[in-house]
């Protein structure tokens, strides 16, 4: 009973047991954490993934600015009820540019990660300005306002080399082009190839309907290329992992 009369010594004094304590989740933290940092890559490389146009990022700041992450999740569980409802389910590079992330934890409407080209445009423009009118149920707030607040791409630029800052690979080249881009993308008769260029699969509608480029713009061009990036019909994950 040596062993057990050692230990005493350690549960009588308190101090030591601290020392062993700590030591104990010192040795247990580093081995979880330390591998992370040497791992290559701990996100799979999944081809379509892209960082988002100015316009699309506009449109998350808006999203974001709004709450909407308090009543909409963005992350579908690999579980069957979850992929019959919303598709295929999230992959860590399909949000490997948030920057926060949307994930959310609470859905009061449904997960939104997979919303792009579910709807209309018009939809989109009747669904924010009055949900009731669409879903007579709906507990959403009215977001109606967003049409009439006419946006510029002033700060575009600097809050891309932001998201430049923490890991999103935006290049001078897009930075220098970011009004242009962004102006272009809510403009068709634009010349909105060399942005469609830089972030392909880039959606190039008047997305309100409405003259002017407006927060409303910005944020259906956003909810229209959740999900869509990569292909699901072609995508095999990695086998190797
Ligand atoms: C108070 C909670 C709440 C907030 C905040 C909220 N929503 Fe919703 N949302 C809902 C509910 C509930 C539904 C389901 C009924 C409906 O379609 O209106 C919904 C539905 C939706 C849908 C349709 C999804 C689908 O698959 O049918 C979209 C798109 C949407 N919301 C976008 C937004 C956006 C964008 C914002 C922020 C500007 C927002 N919501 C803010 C509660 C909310």
């Amino acid at each position: 009973m040596a062993i057990l009369d050692r230990h005493k010594i350690l549960e009588k004094n308190a101090t030591l047991l601290l020392v062993f304590s700590f030591l104990v989740v010192t040795i247990g933290g580093i081995v979880e954490i330390a591998p992370l940092f040497y791992l290559e890559n701990t996100i799979e490389d999944v081809e379509g993934v892209r960082p988002y146009s100015p316009l699309e990022l506009t449109g998350r700041d808006i999203y974001i600015r709004e709450g909407c992450y308090v009543c909409h999740s963005q992350m579908i569980r690999p579980m069957r009820d979850e992929v019959e409802r919303y598709g295929h389910y999230s992959l860590a590079a399909e949000s490997m540019y948030d920057h926060p992330f949307q994930w959310g934890s609470k859905r009061t409407g449904p997960d939104l990660a997979r919303v792009g080209g579910r709807y209309s445009d018009e939809w989109h423009v009747d669904h924010l300005t009055d949900p009731q009118s669409v879903v007579p149920e709906s507990v959403m707030p009215k977001y109606g306002f967003l049409s009439q607040r006419l946006i510029e791409p002033k700060y575009t630029a600097d809050l891309m080399s932001t998201h430049r800052i923490v890991g999103v690979p935006y290049t001078d080249e897009m930075i220098e082009a970011a009004a242009a881009d962004f102006e272009a993308q809510a403009d068709p008769d634009s010349d909105w190839e060399a942005m469609v260029e830089r972030y392909p699969g880039a959606q190039v509608r008047n997305f309100d309907g409405q003259p002017g480029i407006s927060e409303m713009d910005a944020l259906i061009a956003y909810m229209q290329m959740l999900g869509t990036l990569v292909d699901f019909s072609t995508f095999t994950p990695d086998a190797s992992r």
